[in-house]
């Protein structure tokens, strides 16, 4: 006697299939009985190569049933599996779902380690500053760019009107890459950039790291931060570059702020200034920050030398400009009243989690 059931085993066969095809839980289970049941030596392949041996009139009806109930376990396989994802996907969203708008103070108070005692992320102060600074200047409808770190001779130095044997490159201790590059020791080659890639007018600013090769102190880091601006119109003047920069020093210590201008050298300005503030600090009466004098040097700026719009190919008999350079780090240390630059890059936690109020958003 054969092993092959009749037609009517055939539909016994294939309703235990479907009952356990709706029973199965995970995805493993169904792909299990997709094997057990429609594989190679799964039961239902079983009954097609048993037909052979059943007497001729039981083979069609027999073969016909038996494929029939192949299509309809595996129809309903597919759609098991449809259904076990989507559950798990539906479980996955409501397990695991983030509101991006949720403020992360209200999640776990940034300063205080989680239970992980990892705690949770930071904005460092200069980036706070950095952001901060950003943000005033696109307020002022300025354009923000940026610049590459690593730079060549030309952008850094010769195109700036530093040619190789200046005497201002002494101040610019550079780091010298193997390739002949150098990482940019100031900002300033964004100038050059900028004024390469538009045209004027230009009303532009960039804020970024920059590198120097020199003996730390408590004011002295071998990477800090500046903001460069660079404007770039017919008929600019020292009031242009006042104003400007009244107005941007305004918003970034949140009152009027009292500026002078005092002669300076820079090789890419001419003529060149430091700019100093009325301190912050005392009003001007003197204390320790101001170091008696009543003003705090801020940044350097002047009237774009001719020789530098011409490098940015630019005709001065056109067009003139005004540029600046800020230490955003110093800026950063008179905000909060740090008095160490090297802090910044020390990595030392109990530092960095006193600007807790920058939270990462
Ligand atoms: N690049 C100068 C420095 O790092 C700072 C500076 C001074 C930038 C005057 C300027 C400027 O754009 O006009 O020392």
């Amino acid at each position: 006697m054969s092993g092959t059931p009749p037609s009517g085993s055939v539909e016994a066969l294939r309703a235990e299939a479907l009952a356990a095809v709706e029973a199965a839980t995970t995805a493993e289970a169904v792909e299990a009985l997709r094997s057990a049941w429609l594989g190679r030596s799964g039961r239902l392949q079983d009954v097609l190569r048993g037909i052979g041996a059943l007497p001729p009139e039981q083979r069609g009806p027999v073969g016909k049933a038996a494929n029939e109930a192949k299509g309809a376990v595996e129809a309903a396989i597919d759609v098991r599996l449809a259904a076990l994802r989507s559950a798990h996907e539906g479980a996955l969203a409501d397990r695991e779902w983030v509101d991006p708008t949720m403020p992360l103070a209200a999640v776990a108070p940034a300063a205080a380690p989680a239970a992980t005692g990892r705690g949770l992320g930071l904005v460092h102060p200069v980036s706070g500053m950095r952001r901060e600074l950003e943000d005033i200047c696109l307020s002022m409808g300025l354009e923000v760019l940026d610049g590459p770190w690593v730079e060549d001779e030309w952008h850094n130095f010769e195109a700036l009107n530093i040619p190789r044997d200046h005497p201002a490159r002494d101040s610019h201790d550079t780091t010298w890459l193997e390739d002949g590059n150098l990482l940019r020791t100031h900002t300033s080659p964004v100038q050059i950039r900028t004024m390469a890639t538009r045209k004027p007018p230009i009303r532009a600013v960039a804020v970024g790291r920059v590198f120097r090769h020199e003996a730390l102190d408590a004011s002295h880091e071998n990477t800090f931060h500046q903001l460069e601006g660079i404007f770039v119109d017919r008929d600019v003047h020292v009031g242009h570059l006042v104003s400007t920069l009244r107005t941007l020093l305004g918003e970034v210590f949140r009152r009027d702020v009292e500026v002078r201008l005092r002669p300076s050298f820079f090789p890419f300005t001419e003529p060149s200034f430091e700019l100093d503030v009325r301190c912050l600090v005392c009003g001007g009466t003197g204390c320790a920050v101001c170091k008696r004098t009543g003003w705090v040097e801020l940044l350097g700026c002047g009237l774009i030398h001719p020789n530098v719009l011409r490098a940015g190919g630019i005709d001065p008999a056109t067009w003139s400009g005004f540029a600046f350079g800020l230490g955003v780090d110093r800026l950063t240390m008179m905000r909060h009243g740090i008095e160490d630059i090297r802090h910044f890059a020390a990595g030392d936690l109990r530092f960095l989690r006193q600007f807790a109020g920058g939270l990462v958003g």
